[in-house]
């Protein structure tokens, strides 16, 4: 089970990169997208129209410490995603990306930090990265 948590979203600058995280998601066969930060139904309208399922989570810390999957915050300040990436055949996963600064704390309950080269970009490309090498191993 791969599943994907999209950090602080805020309705009025996110809309469209959340959006873009989900249909990633959903492109490169994860299962499930949470999301954390503002409640936004027409972020979860238009994702549950294509019968992808989308949940909001008040406290992403709660989720992540009762998850029983292998947590892995995607970040530029993170270890290499190829050399990482063979260590997680049949794992399940739970991704977490940022949209504003992450705080430290989700660096900590990660148990990998996995960066997607050195530079800072987006979260969706990083996903689909992630996702595309993940897939590729199975
Ligand atoms: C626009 S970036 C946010 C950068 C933010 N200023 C920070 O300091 O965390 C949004 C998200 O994209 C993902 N991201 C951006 N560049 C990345 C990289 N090189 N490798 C992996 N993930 C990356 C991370 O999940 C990050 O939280």
């Amino acid at each position: 089970m791969i599943e994907v948590l999209r950090l602080s979203h805020r309705i009025r600058r996110d809309i469209r990169l959340s959006t873009h995280v989900a249909l990633t998601s959903r492109a490169f066969k994860a299962d499930k997208i949470y999301y954390s930060g503002q409640k936004d139904s027409s972020l979860e309208n238009s994702i549950k129209k294509l019968n992808f399922p989308i949940e909001y989570v008040k406290s992403p810390t709660k989720l992540i410490k009762e998850s029983k999957s292998t947590i892995i915050h995607l970040t530029m300040k993170g270890d290499d995603y190829k050399k990482i990436i063979p260590k997680l055949k049949n794992e399940n996963l739970l991704i977490i990306v940022g949209s504003e600064k992450v705080p430290v704390g989700f660096y900590k309950l990660a148990n990998y930090n996995i960066s997607v080269t050195k530079f800072p970009h987006s979260e969706a490309a990083a996903l689909a990265v992630f996702l595309e090498n993940l897939k590729n191993l199975k």
